[in-house]
């Protein structure tokens, strides 16, 4: 096959599949608009309790009527692999059995990025994020297992 008649049949077979796109268009679809509106966006809030703010709402509010233990368990999901799942310890030190104000007060130091043990460099990162009520939570929390 020469070059010309290689681009010939190559450009046939781009306007074969232009076309077949082009006529073969369903008009009813409606791709990627999820159009969930009017009795579909009803039926979806029937289902799942309310609008999508309502639902937002009443997370919010049982967030707020959590107890500090509550949210510092929460807050120890991205502890467990260095402190083990019941603060049993590992890669950091057994924090099971302390009191709530040391764990708080030992908090505070690496947030202020003080140096405690030899690996404090480790808990920098972890505890710079946290607020107050953070620290709070998970002391409520450490202090309870
Ligand atoms: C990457 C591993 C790692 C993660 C994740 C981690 N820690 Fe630590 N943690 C350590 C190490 C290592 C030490 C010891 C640091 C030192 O030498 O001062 C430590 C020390 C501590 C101490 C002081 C313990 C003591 O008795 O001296 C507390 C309290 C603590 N971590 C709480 C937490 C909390 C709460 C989280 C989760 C928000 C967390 N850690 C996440 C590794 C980690």
């Amino acid at each position: 096959m020469n070059t010309n008649a290689a681009i010939v049949l190559f450009l046939l077979v781009i306007s074969g599949l232009i076309w077949a796109g082009m006529h073969s268009n369903d008009p009813n679809w409606t791709g990627n608009a999820n159009q969930c509106v009017g009795e579909c966006y009803e039926n979806w809030k029937a289902e799942n309790g309310g609008s999508i703010a309502d639902i937002e709402r009443s997370k919010q509010a049982a967030l707020a009527a959590a107890s500090p233990e509550a949210l510092g368990e929460k807050y120890y999901g991205q502890c467990i692999a260095c402190h083990g799942g019941n603060g049993e310890g590992g890669i950091g030190p057994k924090l099971q059995g302390q009191a709530a104000a040391d764990i708080a007060m030992k908090l505070t130091a690496y947030r202020n990025g003080e140096e405690r043990g030899a690996q404090s460099a480790m808990m920098w990162p972890v505890a710079k994020p946290m607020a107050d009520t953070d620290i709070d939570n998970l002391a409520a929390y450490l202090s309870s297992l």
